[in-house]
């Protein structure tokens, strides 16, 4: 695998025009469990009975009960791991323009990460439902679920449900980096989710390195993917933002 983080870290060392895709396995060693596979909530909990819009309309309270409050706790526990501090280190060397994570989890900003798209949204903050209020999820009055807005609209969190569109700007700037970049790091994702699983496919048609990191493969392994590193993002990540810093200190920091 050390042979594979290095030729990742002279891929990076090339360009200062990386991305990063990340999913929720890049939080799973913070504590956050993934949505497919092993111990993934959604073998636990049909998320179209929870995840999807029209089940959120249809019964507010359900949704809070049996997704979004347990989700608060666990968000509200987790901190970054080294996956996530190496993404920002990419980035304080000047390698790595953007982040975009589908995750909700705000991670990547506590990691010092400064330029994250949230393609699906956050939990740190809830919409009111009827007058569009924000207002952060750590101050929100929970006696009573669902909980309500001074207009009386139900509060929802302002992340992106099945069935809603990404937020245009979202899309628009995270399809922009796809199309632009030359390398995109893909780290903890399954890629089975759309639009967000098409950014490696735009980026690669556009000629882009895309370099997967994933213990497991996924549908972009042999096909998009140039090369996977089969390993955990934590110590992968670490050791990659170590990598590509000596080389930069190497070439005297040199493009
Ligand atoms: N490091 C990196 N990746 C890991 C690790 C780890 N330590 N452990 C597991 N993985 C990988 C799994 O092999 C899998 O490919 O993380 C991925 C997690 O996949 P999903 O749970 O499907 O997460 P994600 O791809 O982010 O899901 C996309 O689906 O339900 C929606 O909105 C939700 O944003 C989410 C979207």
């Amino acid at each position: 695998m050390q042979d594979l983080i290095e030729r990742a870290a002279r891929d990076l060392a090339g360009t200062r025009r990386a991305v990063a895709l990340t999913g929720a396995g890049i939080s799973i060693e913070s504590g956050i469990p993934p949505f497919r596979g092993p111990g993934g909530l959604w073998e636990k909990i049909d998320p179209m009975e929870v995840a999807h819009i029209d089940a959120f309309r249809r019964d507010p309270r359900k949704v809070w009960d049996l997704l979004i409050k347990g989700m608060q706790t666990v968000l509200a526990a987790a901190v970054p791991n080294p996956a996530h501090r190496g993404l920002a280190t990419l980035e304080r060397l000047g390698r790595l323009q953007a982040v975009i994570t589908q995750n909700v989890d705000g991670l990547h900003q506590q990691a010092g990460s400064q330029d994250v798209i949230e393609f699906h949204g956050t939990f740190a903050w809830q919409r009111c439902m009827t007058c569009e209020r924000r207002c952060r999820s750590d101050e929100l009055d929970l006696t009573e679920i669902p909980p309500r807005c001074e207009c009386g609209g139900i509060f929802r969190p302002d992340c992106v449900f099945f069935g809603e569109l990404i937020p245009p700007e979202h899309l628009v700037r995270a399809q922009q980096l796809a199309a632009e970049c030359r390398v995109m790091l893909v780290v903890g994702t399954s890629a089975t989710v759309h639009p967000a699983a098409m950014l490696p496919h735009l980026a690669r048609g556009a000629g882009a390195r895309v370099i997967e990191i994933n213990p497991e493969p996924t549908p972009l392994t042999g096909t998009v993917s140039d090369y996977l590193i089969p390993g955990p993002a934590g110590p992968v990540v670490d050791a990659l933002a170590d990598a590509v810093a000596a080389l930069q200190a190497d070439s005297g920091g040199q493009a």
